[in-house]
């Protein structure tokens, strides 16, 4: 079956370009004007949209177990919610339980990710440290696909892993080729705060941003990053939201190392005004880590996708319903820690982003899909719309609008944190490998459609990485020992 896109342009991070996309067996076969039609090909009729690249979300958790709960939206309501934003790609985190077997932890992910609608992948997280998580690294990536594991430096007592833990896993990740990743916050620092203004009778939601001020997000990116240099290995810092990490960041960088950042779409349009809200639900339900920040923060972190410094736009998609966030109604340390965005992240950094002139279209496309395609190695297959590449594609229409409301959205949840949010700039049709799985007749796209995204290791960011490190290892010093008579 061909399709025949016709009469839109084509964005890619790096240009835009009036032409018709012709798509054959699921991917993109030529870009052009005249181009010569097979029998029967169907044509589409997207004059006046942008062609888009689909979105990559490199950041979700869905049925995830954690603070004692299960996150609502499993992979087939949240790869839904994706398709109807124009999201056709995910990758979602295997968490192991500390003491268990990465290649346990991945089977259960496999299962869970049967119903899957749109594309995925994995990242592999690192709980805990021996031998054995070292072998099973190796494995994932060798034959399941995986070449990003991730560290918690917050949650402790749950998830957190110590520098030691750190440095012997990012160690391995340099040996195998695969990339460090961090969520970026001092555990040790966070669970002080938190007992500190439990006892002093701050026991509500605005507690959560309070026990987690900018510096202990700053201060543990430092570290990894700091820990990623003596390592010699790359590193992707998750949910950067604050100018303390970004400027960190952007430091590494400036000093030649491969770090990446990832602002995720809440931070860059709600703040920390959020958890003044008197309405305990409302604030509950925006409890997220890292919290909301000061609207300050926000500049910085446009500056950063501008600039280069910050590269990937994500939603850290991790929903969880009204009932599952008042079991902390008492105490804020037990409100489930995550909030949705997996619907709204294109729409409202459209709307907030190029509307507004901070982003131009293309850098767009680099911050929602092909950026998190090079970083995660599933370039140019995901990311592009080129000849070769899979035909997931957004019909983009810059004049469509909508007002987000919770009611009637795909998510499982009851609320929205974008509740309100007027949008302007909407997908109006998704396709996946050239299936319409989103469009005017709503959701088409069926569970278990989505396909398992192998990704290889990271041959030249390696190569490089390793190249420097061995330059500059250290050598013992060839002495003759000489007694002094
Ligand atoms: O609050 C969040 N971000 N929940 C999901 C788990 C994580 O830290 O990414
Ligand atoms: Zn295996
Ligand atoms: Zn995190
Ligand atoms: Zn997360």
């Amino acid at each position: 079956m061909t399709t025949l896109m016709k009469g839109g342009t084509v964005v890619n991070h790096d240009h835009a370009v009036r032409a018709d996309v012709l798509i054959m067996d699921e991917k993109v076969l030529a870009i052009g004007h005249g181009l010569a039609l097979p029998e029967g090909t169907q044509v589409v009729d997207v004059g006046g949209c942008y062609l888009l690249p689909g979105g990559i979300d490199p950041h979700t958790h869905l049925e995830f177990p954690f603070m004692d709960e299960v996150s609502v939206d499993d992979f087939e309501w949240g790869t839904k919610a994706a398709l109807a934003g124009g999201t056709t790609s995910l990758i979602d985190f295997c968490v192991p339980r500390p003491g268990q077997s990465l290649l346990e932890a991945l089977e259960d992910w496999r299962g869970k990710s049967r119903s899957a609608a749109c594309d995925y992948g994995f990242h592999m997280a690192v709980t805990w440290w021996d031998r054995q998580v070292a072998d099973e690294m190796g494995e994932c990536v060798a034959r399941h696909g995986i070449n990003s594991f991730k560290h918690f430096m917050a949650y402790k007592g749950a998830l957190m892993v110590n520098d030691e833990e750190m440095i012997q896993s990012f160690t391995r990740c340099g040996q195998l080729g695969a990339l460090p990743m961090v969520h970026a916050e001092n555990g040790d620092v966070v669970e002080h705060l938190q007992r500190q203004l439990f006892e002093a009778g701050n026991t509500g939601p605005e507690a959560h941003g309070y026990s987690r001020p900018p510096h202990v997000e700053g201060e543990a990116t430092t570290r990894a990053i700091m820990i990623a240099a003596m390592t010699g290995t790359p590193l992707y810092v998750v949910h950067t939201s604050c100018r303390e990490s970004h400027e960190a960041i952007a430091a590494a960088r400036a000093r030649g190392q491969r770090v990446y950042g990832e602002p995720l779409i809440q931070h860059l349009v709600l703040d920390a005004g959020e958890y003044q809200s008197t309405d305990w639900d409302h604030a509950a339900e925006r409890v997220m880590s890292p919290p909301f920040r000061d609207k300050g923060h926000q500049d910085s972190l446009w500056a950063g996708l501008v600039g280069g410094s910050l590269q990937v736009v994500a939603t850290d998609h991790c929903a969880f319903s009204r009932r599952q966030k008042r079991l902390g109604t008492d105490d804020f340390r037990r409100i489930p820690n995550g909030t949705g965005g997996l619907e709204d992240r294109m729409r409202v950094l459209w709307t907030a982003g190029v509307n507004s002139g901070r982003l131009t279209p293309e850098e767009f496309v680099a911050a929602t899909s092909t950026n998190a395609a090079r970083i995660f190695n599933m370039y140019p297959r995901k990311g592009a719309i080129r000849p070769g590449s899979d035909a997931d594609i957004v019909v983009w229409d810059p004049g469509a609008t909508t007002i987000i409301r919770a009611e009637g959205q795909v998510s499982r949840t009851e609320y929205n944190v974008f509740e309100g949010f007027a949008c302007r700039g909407l997908p109006v049709m998704t396709f996946l490998r050239g299936t319409l799985a989103n469009g005017a007749e709503g959701l088409l796209a069926e569970p278990g459609q989505g396909r398992y995204v192998a990704r290889d290791p990271h041959p030249a960011t390696t190569v490089a990485n390793r190249i420097r490190f061995e330059a500059t290892r250290p050598t013992p010093v060839g002495r003759r020992l000489e007694l002094v008579p």
